[in-house]
């Protein structure tokens, strides 16, 4: 596993909790998308970094326990910037079968929150609530998860492929929910473990500050929050061009990877590769795939 995170008890129940699930509407995209392009009768789907099941086997994104060209679906929600990149797309190509698909799908941080005629005054207030976790992000998401998929996307030689990157899904939460939704992030959660007092103070100072703004005095007042999904759906040829990034698109994934790493220091404790260990990993994936299309041997 490329980083190991949400496997904290206290992490896990906030996350069951409060995270949001996609909508109906997101997964009827991606079914859509899929059945368009379907060529077999049967369907297996497979969603990749589940975590408490809200998007829906939880095994290593780069060693999937599927034969060669068994699978119809791929789909990892929230779930993707976590893996290490290129050997989940080499995975997911081996196990998707010839018209199967690939969804990717992520959410940005900034969720937005409407309330009777406060909300600007309230997206300030949590604009200041990203800004104080942006430092506690992890460094191997280096600075937008939304550039990661951007250039995967562009990257993924698959000639079927779709990007969105403006989906809104809406729900209605009491504030407390969308306070545990912040709290549940990776960013909030470092924080928590470097300063506990510290994530406290800021989460009461927001609540408090969101609730004054409202005129309310109760956290379970119901606000609605507004979430904008990003994401990109790709469907594997049915031809024996097995993979899937071209050699621009293993230099962009290279130095997006090195870049990320070279703001770490932790993710070395991690088992997360080093910026050069990342450069070669890509290459060489993206070179034996090359190699295993052109039926030669790797390029050194
Ligand atoms: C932000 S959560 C998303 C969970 C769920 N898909 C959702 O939409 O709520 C990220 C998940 O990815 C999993 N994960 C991270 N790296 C992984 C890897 N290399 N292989 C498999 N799962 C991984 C984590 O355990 C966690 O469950």
């Amino acid at each position: 596993m490329a980083v190991r995170l949400f496997e904290g008890e206290e992490h896990a129940k906030s996350y069951w909790k409060y995270r949001i699930s996609p909508s109906e509407e997101l997964i009827g995209k991606v079914l859509q998308f899929h059945t368009r392009n379907k060529h077999s009768a049967s369907d297996l789907a497979v969603d990749v970094g589940c975590g408490s099941g809200q998007g829906t086997l939880e095994s290593p994104a780069e060693d999937l326990p599927f034969p060669d060209v068994s699978v119809d679906l791929v789909t990892a929600m929230s779930a993707f910037h976590w893996f290490d990149h290129s050997r989940f797309l080499q995975e997911a190509d081996r196990v998707l079968k010839p018209h199967g698909s690939l969804a990717l799908l992520n959410y940005t941080m900034d969720i937005q929150l409407s309330y009777g005629d406060c909300s600007e005054t309230l997206n300030q207030i949590c604009n200041e609530f990203y800004a104080a976790l942006h430092p506690f992000r992890h460094p191997y998401l280096g600075s937008s998860s939304f550039i990661l998929y951007k250039k995967t996307f562009e990257s993924l030689q698959y000639p079927v492929k779709e990007w969105h990157d403006t989906f809104w899904v809406r729900k209605t939460v009491p504030l407390s929910g969308y306070m545990g939704m912040v709290q549940s992030f990776s960013a909030f959660q470092a924080l928590l473990k470097k300063d506990p007092e510290e994530a406290r103070r800021l989460s009461l100072n927001i609540e408090q500050r969101l609730m004054t703004a409202m005129d309310v005095t109760s956290p379970e007042t119901e606000v609605i929050m507004e979430v904008k999904y990003f994401y990109f759906l790709a469907q594997k040829p049915a031809n024996d061009l097995k993979f899937a990034v071209s050699h621009q698109g293993a230099a962009l994934l290279q130095s997006y990877g090195n870049t990320c790493a070279q703001k770490s220091d932790k993710p070395k404790q991690r088992g997360v590769p080093t910026a050069q260990q990342r450069a070669d990993t890509s290459w060489h994936l993206i070179t034996d795939i090359a190699a295993k299309v052109m039926h030669r041997p790797p390029i050194k």
